[in-house]
């Protein structure tokens, strides 16, 4: 077993929920084992110029108290740098030096798949390191910390701008990330009982779209005694149309990863469905029928693009993922004495720590769409005609798995 007296630990990619918690579960383990533990800041950016440093900050009982782990966001900071990029010829050996520099023997690195990659080649090229899975996208094949926590901020903001959305009669579409998948879009959405969720999975009919939000809404004001109601979509970023098309906004340049920004698809949603109200002849009359038309200023219902960014990311983490960050962050510590480099904490359930190859396990997981038509079968519009829920009982031999 390899000899490790100090552990650097390294956040990466998209600040999220539950990261402060891995870094203390790192360092609490670490120093209860009676080995240091040290900060290297700015994700691979720090990593990259480690060597440079006067000094690092250690992780010590005093310094970790300072860390609280229900807040979001990474005391050790963030960069969306991918080492293999770097135009340096050099870049391995000066990480090296970085590492000797200050005796750091190993690595703990938390991100998401980009992060998992560099994981995967730093240990290829013998920096020993673990990888804690984290991603508000939940596009690993694990669970990531700040999933959770993402889905709850989005069920939070979705359902609380239903009083906007009353009070003004307004449709509204919140845009939320997510990049290529839909997790947190659909689970977020579900939890605010959105009217709609378009996912990434699922390519939107704009027209079926329409019609669903028309009967919902419609019936919603015209059945309210003071005629009020919203009509709530949660759009991921990521949403194709019909014929597969990526709907966001080009014009903006791609992050330091390389990947597109996908920002966009709520306006392309907002355009979509504003153009089929302005010609509807339904909805003249129902505007008339409910008191809300006004000649030349107010004569269909108003659509709203909101967009919460990275709030959806900031604030607090969920208790679920400080309690899967602390844990996952203790095990990493374990990974690296029995030295399972290049592999990724999976989870930790009761005594036992599971990992997985981290080029497995950063492979991108979609949403089981299987699932959706039983929450279309409840009433919500997931941008297609609905399907009919083909289910299988299945009897539960054995433990049943469970992440808490
Ligand atoms: O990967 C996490 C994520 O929040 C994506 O859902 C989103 O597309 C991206 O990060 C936004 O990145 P940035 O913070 O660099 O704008």
């Amino acid at each position: 077993m390899p000899e490790i007296k100090r552990i650097g630990v390294i956040t990466s990619g998209g600040d999220c929920g539950g990261l402060n918690a891995v870094i203390k579960g790192v360092a609490r383990e670490a120093y209860f084992l009676g080995i240091e533990s040290v900060v290297i800041p700015h994700g691979y950016a720090g990593l990259y110029n480690l060597v440079q440093l006067e000094q690092v900050v250690y992780l010590n009982a005093e310094r970790v108290s300072k860390i609280e782990a229900s807040l979001a966001g990474s005391e050790a900071g963030h960069s969306r740098v991918k080492i293999s990029k770097i135009d340096d010829p050099n870049k391995y050996e000066r990480i090296k030096d970085g590492l000797r520099k200050f005796g750091i023997d190993a690595l703990v690195i938390s991100g998401g798949d980009d992060t998992g990659s560099v994981v995967v080649d730093l240990s290829s090229k013998g920096i020993p390191c673990v990888h804690v899975p984290k991603t508000m996208d939940l596009d690993l094949q694990s669970y990531s910390v700040g999933g959770d926590s993402a889905i709850n901020r989005i069920a939070v903001f979705a359902r609380e701008l239903k009083t906007t959305g009353m009070s003004h009669n307004r449709i509204l579409v919140i845009e939320v990330f997510g990049r290529y998948v839909g997790h947190t879009a659909f689970r977020g959405g579900v939890g605010a009982e959105a009217d709609a969720i378009l996912i990434p999975e699922i390519p939107v009919d704009f027209d079926v779209l329409y019609e669903h939000m028309k009967t919902t809404y419609f019936a919603r004001i015209d059945r309210s005694d003071v005629k009020s109601g919203t009509y709530i979509i949660v759009v991921a970023e990521g949403i194709k149309n019909i014929n597969g098309e990526m709907l966001y906004d080009e014009s903006i340049p791609p992050d330091a990863f390389g990947h597109k920004k996908l920002a966009g698809s709520g306006k392309y949603v907002r355009q979509q469905l504003e153009k089929r109200l302005k010609v509807d002849p339904a909805v003249k009359e129902f505007m008339q029928r409910t008191g809300m038309f006004a000649p030349g200023v107010y004569e269909a219902p108003e659509v709203r693009e909101v967009t919460p960014g990275h709030l959806v990311r900031a604030g607090h983490s969920s208790a679920r993922d400080v309690n899967f960050g602390y844990k996952a962050g203790a095990a990493a510590v374990f990974l690296l004495l029995e030295g399972k480099a290049g592999n990724t904490v999976v989870n930790v359930e009761g005594n036992r720590i599971y990992y997985q190859a981290t080029a497995e396990v950063i492979k991108r997981r979609e949403v089981n769409i299987r699932e959706i038509p039983i929450f279309e079968s409840l009433g919500t519009c997931f941008g297609r005609k609905p399907e009919k829920f083909v289910y299988e009982i299945v009897e539960q031999k054995g433990r049943i798995e469970r992440h808490l």
